[in-house]
């Protein structure tokens, strides 16, 4: 660990496959963010437990999520790498600052009511606790920044009280984090209905590009993205869907927005929508093959994860002897 750079704490749920969306929005800034911080990346799988599961699926989604961010260039020699559920102290963590959270404050959670809604005939303490498990993953860690995106906000800000409650009512304990809003954050909508986030649990699947796609699968469901009755291939809030695609294009190319805007002035949303298709898929493959060639090679993943798992612990247990400590636990001696 570099002590000059700041640390960051992110972590992600093993809960399916990933979309276009996904990578531009999360995984690429991950691998961005390792340049300039300590970077700490944690597969959240016990908060991937608050809805349900099929036990055999969320292990295989563990194993290719980690494939994917790897294939991705998530070193894992250049950052912490690891399984939340590997490091207990996650879930200990949990149980010290549940003592210290009201239920009302848990309750108010958009999230918490959203899922609540959407999971009626799974409404678990879980669910209900996902903002405290997510507080104990960040503080463990001393973390000074966290990507948030809007959805996450408020856990963050749910996090940053209780490390300010603990350390009022225990004494200075925890470091209290700030987001790190992201420069490159660039939003990623639905392909059919572009008023609505590029999600992977979309029942209709020509709304998302999953980065297990093939190439002619990616290039088809872009041929059918919804465009507008207009002509003209320019980024404007009055166009979702052709200001997406720009979006999409200036994101998996490089270009910026109105260098594509001038690449295809004149040209047809048809052809767009290829090129767009064209450029999408040529990011992808590599990243799809390498994927697969790594989620062939189990014996590799367990020893990342093995590896990852022993520098999480050590900084983890450190943090919670600390808090146990001024808790007024009595120590274990060994
Ligand atoms: N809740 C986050 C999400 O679904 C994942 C997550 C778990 C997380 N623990 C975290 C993100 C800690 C940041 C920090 O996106």
């Amino acid at each position: 660990m570099n002590e000059e750079k700041k640390t960051l704490f992110s972590a992600i749920q093993p809960s399916g496959i990933l979309t276009l969306g996904n990578y531009i929005g999360a995984i690429r800034n991950w691998k961005a963010l390792m340049e300039e911080c300590n970077c700490i990346y944690a597969l959240a799988d016990l908060h991937t437990l608050t809805v349900k599961q099929v036990p055999a699926q969320l292990r295989s989604n563990t194993y290719e999520l980690a494939a994917i961010y790897i294939a991705s260039g998530i070193d894992p020699e250049k950052c912490i790498f690891f399984v939340q559920s590997h490091v207990s102290a996650h879930a200990e963590l949990t149980w010290i600052l549940n003592t210290i959270t009201y239920p009302g404050e848990l309750s108010r959670m958009t999230q918490f009511k959203d899922k609540s809604r959407n999971h009626a005939d799974n409404v678990n303490m879980g669910l209900m606790d996902y903002p405290v498990l997510m507080a104990s993953d960040i503080l463990l860690y001393n973390a000074d920044l966290v990507p948030v995106g809007q959805d996450q906000k408020q856990h963050l800000e749910i996090t940053r009280d209780l490390a300010i409650r603990f350390n009022n009512r225990y004494s200075d304990t925890f470091k209290v984090p700030e987001p790190y809003i992201s420069a490159t954050g660039a939003k990623i909508a639905s392909l059919q209905d572009p008023e609505k986030k590029m999600s992977k649990s979309d029942p209709n699947v020509n709304a998302f590009i999953s980065l297990n796609d093939d190439r002619d699968t990616i290039i088809r469901k872009f041929k059918r993205a919804v465009t507008d009755s207009d002509t003209e291939i320019r980024f404007d809030e009055s166009k979702p869907g052709i200001s997406n695609l720009l979006t999409i294009y200036s994101c998996v190319t490089g270009k910026t927005i109105s260098e594509s805007e001038k690449e295809f002035e004149g040209k047809g949303y048809g052809d767009f929508k290829v090129a767009v298709g064209e450029a999408t898929a040529d990011l992808l493959e590599p990243i799809t093959k390498e994927k697969n060639r790594i989620l062939s090679d189990k014996k590799y993943l367990d020893e990342v994860f093995a590896n990852g798992a022993l520098q999480a612990d050590r900084i983890a247990r450190r943090t919670l002897s600390k808090v146990y400590r001024k808790v007024g636990l009595v120590e274990r001696k060994h």
